[in-house]
């Protein structure tokens, strides 16, 4: 079975075996078939964050719960939705309902079941800010369990489903926590300059979401016509020590205090001062708009991205002494 329609990178990869998941029974028959046992599993959403470099010999599983319903408790709104619902429809559906929280987070590709995996960030929000719980079924278990946000190890880019449970486990449903009342954030400077463009001074969530989605569109490339996965690296983060070091080499460094003592680099900067800012070799290459997003500009394969990212890496590694770390999900 070809992948290529289910990777955001647009890359040939081939499957033995693909089965679409509509229901929590589908999941629970397709675990308790004794078929499949031993066989190699991978779970797919919307495939918005992975490069395939190979064909996969086995089972890919593709998230497909679908719905989407909320319940009013005070000025609190609890939105719950399927595994497979597109996250942006579900930001679509708050928005139009007037439910705040995720409007910063307008326009990111891929599921609602993938969404607190990676704990999506975006405009001074995380998922964790509106992440209530989620449904999560153990495929070793073939049970399903309810996680609160405290179960979830949420970090930057980070979760528990990326670290010890990592392969084990699939989420059916996310319910989230919003507010019927707006706590508008405009941190990220980026959507006050937008503001200002449009001469909107107390903008509602409406407004934050079209600025959101405005600047996503100008900045990064859109899958359906240039394959990519977004943001291929995550923002490092040093050591206060570290990062003194590097600011007195590179005075113009970018970067975002998280504490005292660590410090988050924009990986994009440093792409860019490296030299890879709209660079293409073959049919791979960085976004020109925006260095750290790795793009397919036709026909290119995994592996071509993949070594393009080596290179990267080493590059950086030897201009500033910093590792990055790939936040896309290779296979
Ligand atoms: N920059 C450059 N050159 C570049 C790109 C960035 O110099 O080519 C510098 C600029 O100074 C810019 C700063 O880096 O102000 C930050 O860039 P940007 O606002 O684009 O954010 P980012 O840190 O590169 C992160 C997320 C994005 C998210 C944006 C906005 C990561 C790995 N990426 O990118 O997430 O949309 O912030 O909040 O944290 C994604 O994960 O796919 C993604 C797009």
């Amino acid at each position: 079975v070809s992948l290529k329609e289910l990777n955001t990178f647009g890359v040939e990869a081939y499957a033995r075996w693909l089965v679409t998941i509509n229901s929590e029974n589908d999941l629970q028959e397709l675990f308790s078939d004794g078929r499949w046992k031993g066989v190699p599993q991978l779970i797919i959403g919307g495939g918005s964050n992975i490069l395939f470099t190979r064909d996969f010999e086995g089972l890919v599983i593709r998230m497909n719960i679908k719905g989407i319903s909320h319940e009013v408790k005070g000025a609190d709104i609890f939105v719950k939705a399927g595994g497979g619902e597109v996250w942006n429809d579900l930001v679509k559906y708050c928005v139009g309902n007037g439910f705040a929280g995720v409007e910063n987070l307008s326009l990111i590709p891929g599921t609602v079941g993938a969404s607190p995996v990676q704990n999506i960030g975006a405009y001074g929000v995380e998922l964790k800010d509106v992440f209530y719980s989620c449904r999560v079924f153990n495929v070793e278990s073939g049970k399903i369990s309810v996680f609160l946000k405290d179960d979830c190890a949420f970090g930057y880019r980070d979760s528990i489903f990326k670290k010890s449970l990592k392969g084990r486990t699939l989420i059916t449903e996310v319910c989230y926590k919003l507010s019927a009342i707006p706590d508008i954030n405009t941190s990220y400077g980026a959507i006050n300059q937008e503001l200002m463009n449009r001469g909107i001074e107390s903008p509602d969530i409406k407004d934050i979401s079209d600025v959101v989605s405005s600047i996503r569109v100008n900045k990064l490339p859109d899958p359906s016509t240039i394959g990519n996965a977004g943001s291929f690296f995550k923002n490092p983060v040093v050591s206060a020590d570290e990062f003194r070091q590097l600011q007195s080499v590179f005075p113009d460094i970018v970067h975002y205090c998280l504490s005292n003592s660590t410090i988050k680099l924009a990986a994009g900067w440093l792409l860019e001062q490296s030299g890879w800012k709209g660079k293409k070799i073959g049919e791979a290459g960085t976004w020109k708009n925006q260095a750290l997003v790795l793009v397919n500009f036709g026909n290119a394969t995994g592996s071509d991205i993949y070594a393009l990212s080596e290179r990267i890496i080493e590059d950086v590694r030897n201009r500033f002494g910093v590792t990055l770390e790939r936040e896309v999900n290779v296979i």
